[in-house]
């Protein structure tokens, strides 16, 4: 019987394509680079299954390209790219990959969150340039982390994760979402705040609500001024989440101390004047580029694809509704 045909619209670690190509006729997009919009129609024509990536835009336009697909392994943890009630509509499942990045998104928002607060890269470029000229006692001199107030914005699996690693730094930790986290209260003492009052009191911000259209541009210039100035954010969920240039703006208007983001609003794009701050640390979007969760994703990718291509309920399933 012939394999189930699957497209991958840009190459993923070996382990996910390794297990894909046990049970299926497998093509990799030959591009290593996010696919034009065209690209992306012609390619996912006729195939049982797509594995998709955060660049793709999988929406009704897609559905009518890929027509007959039996479903999309989205390899990423948010899927505000994929149009879910659309599918849901159309009957066709979605995946995504949650739980294998968890710890590393968080470890890379402490990453920022430390080379923003300690001047980490503004300070190595001097000292590389070779214009550094011996210890100085007002050189380079950052805020505190230890004993600092950190304030959780959005606190489900990520949010959790950079709260929890929060305790050998003694710090007292707030935070803020739809829900109330009681196990995040319980394990570091965590405390359920309104969003004004979060602003108001923390010395560190850090992103990690999904993309939805009630936390589009969440963050405004108006936000930045309800912040401390000594403050800094950190930003590793979506970019569109903050306004951009207004937060451009805060930071050469001294609103805020500081910004680090893994995240843009116009990916790649960088919102004009981001990049010369000196006060912001800016990396491509790679919180999630560890080896095991990179293979962790992959493998998801693929357990999802494969599952929905033999018509069973993808394990990550996003609209498990279409299986009733
Ligand atoms: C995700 O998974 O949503 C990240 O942004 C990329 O790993």
């Amino acid at each position: 019987m012939a394999k189930p045909k699957v497209y991958v619209t840009r190459r993923i670690p070996d382990a996910g394509l390794d297990l894909l190509r046990k049970e299926c006729e497998v093509e990799v997009s030959p591009h290593d680079r996010p696919l034009t919009r065209r690209e992306f129609l012609d390619a996912i024509q006729g195939r049982d299954g797509v594995v998709c990536l955060l660049t793709d835009k999988v929406d009704a336009e897609a559905f009518e390209a890929a027509a007959g697909v039996k479903g999309f392994a989205n390899f990423a943890v948010g899927f505000d790219n994929l149009d879910v009630p659309e599918a849901t509509r159309r009957r066709i499942p979605l995946s995504n990959t949650p739980d294998v990045l968890t710890d590393a998104t968080a470890d890379m928002a402490w990453a920022l969150l430390f080379a923003a607060a300690r001047r980490v890269v503004e300070s190595d470029g001097v000292n590389r340039s070779g214009s550094w000229k011996g210890w100085g006692p007002l050189q380079f001199i950052g805020g505190d982390v230890t004993g600092a107030t950190l304030g959780i914005v959005g606190a489900g699996r990520i949010g959790a994760a950079m709260a929890a690693k929060s305790v050998g730094f003694r710090m007292k930790v707030l935070y803020t979402d739809a829900r109330r986290n009681e196990a995040l209260e319980k394990a570091v003492g965590a405390r359920f705040v309104p969003f004004e009052e979060l602003l108001a009191q923390s010395d560190f911000v850090s992103v990690h609500v999904p993309l939805m259209p009630e936390t589009r541009h969440l963050f405004t210039y108006d936000t930045f001024r309800k912040m401390k100035k000594t403050a800094y954010l950190v930003n590793t969920a979506r970019g569109p989440v903050l306004a951009e240039d207004d937060l451009v703006r805060a930071l050469k208007d001294g609103l805020i101390a500081g910004a680090g983001l893994d995240v843009y609003e116009r990916e790649p794009a960088l919102a004009e004047g981001l990049a010369s701050l000196p006060n912001v640390v800016i990396t491509p979007h790679t919180a999630s580029a560890t080896v095991s969760s990179r293979n962790g994703m992959a493998l998801k990718a693929a357990a999802n694809v494969i599952a929905m291509v033999k018509g069973q309920k993808a394990p990550d399933c996003l609209n498990p509704e279409v299986y009733t």
